[in-house]
């Protein structure tokens, strides 16, 4: 099946061993609108397993994945992503303590 759109993402992650950010870009296929949380998961499993992120209810209730969302804290399960050309931004809380990528203690 032929995606429907194609979605730039862009990740911030983190780097403990370095203690360093850093930034990576995938474009992802959409074959439907879908959330934020669901790119994440596309992105570890077809490009980099190395990717860390929490996920628990995914059904808005938990807050295990409350990111940053185009600059924004949301919750990953909840944001809806329609596919755009804008790039989607998404990024770890500022005001926690960050163990990899988007785990945060
Ligand atoms: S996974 Fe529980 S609020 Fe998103």
């Amino acid at each position: 099946m032929a995606a429907r759109f194609s979605q730039e993402v862009c990740l911030k992650r983190y780097n403990p061993e370095e203690d360093k950010f850093y930034y990576q870009n995938f474009q992802v296929p959409l074959f439907s609108p879908t959330t934020a949380l669901n790119i994440l998961r596309y992105i570890y499993l077809n490009y980099d397993h190395s990717l860390s992120f929490n996920e628990g209810c995914g059904q808005g209730k938990c807050g295990c994945c409350l990111i940053k969302i185009n600059g924004q804290p949301r919750l990953a399960c909840n944001y809806i992503v329609t596919g755009s050309n804008q790039t989607l931004n998404l990024s770890p809380l500022d005001d926690r303590d960050l163990v990899v990528d988007f785990i945060t203690r």
